[in-house]
């Protein structure tokens, strides 16, 4: 069982990643540890203070493997039997990074990400046969979010619409 959950940061993609593996019993992998520890990267962005990912280093080392939830913002590159994209109202992935000490220009660059649905659109926009479930996280608990990404993996359509052009995200 090959999984892959990405989403805008905040929306819960180590949570429920977490809780997934547990209750799956396999491993799990976090996607920016991941690219640090293996030096699956192109160059260090100084500006973003972020590795640039080697897609294809990071394919690479999928390569060959099963059993594997792939937890990250680039996880949607990795192929899989089933891409999770995880959602929040923008206002609630402020409220989640918050305690993080993130300042209020990457609180905003996040909750703008998700407003305009970046990630969400890579994916919808990939040209791939992958089963994909679209899971909006705001009003559910972490296990109910794992609870949908195994009714995901038996089949089941898990696709939530979310529109949040018109929200606010004066809320910093
Ligand atoms: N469904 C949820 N409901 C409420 N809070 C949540 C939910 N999922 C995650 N959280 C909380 O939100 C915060 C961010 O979650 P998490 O670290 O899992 O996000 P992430 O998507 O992995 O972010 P990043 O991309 O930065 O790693 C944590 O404090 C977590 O406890
Ligand atoms: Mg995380």
């Amino acid at each position: 069982m090959k999984i892959a959950i990405t989403g805008t940061p905040g929306t819960g993609k180590s949570t429920v990643g977490e809780i997934l593996s547990k209750r799956l019993g396999i491993p799990l992998y976090n996607l920016s540890e991941l690219i640090k520890e293996k030096g699956l990267y192109t160059e260090f962005d100084e500006k973003r203070d972020a590795y640039v990912v080697d897609v294809d280093k990071l394919r690479e080392f999928f390569k060959g493997k099963e059993n594997f939830i792939a937890e990250g913002l680039v996880a949607h590159y990795i192929p899989a039997d089933l891409i999770v994209v995880l959602r929040a109202r923008p206002e609630v992935i402020v409220k989640r990074l918050k305690p993080r000490g993130y300042s209020e220009e990457k609180l905003k660059e996040n909750a703008e990400a998700e407003r305009l649905a970046v990630i969400a659109t890579e994916v919808f926009e990939s040209n791939s046969n992958w089963k994909i479930a679209h899971i909006d996280t705001t009003n559910r608990t972490p296990e109910e979010v794992a609870e949908l990404i195994e009714r995901a993996l038996k089949g089941e359509e898990v696709f939530d619409e979310v529109d949040w052009l018109e929200d606010e995200t004066d809320c910093y």
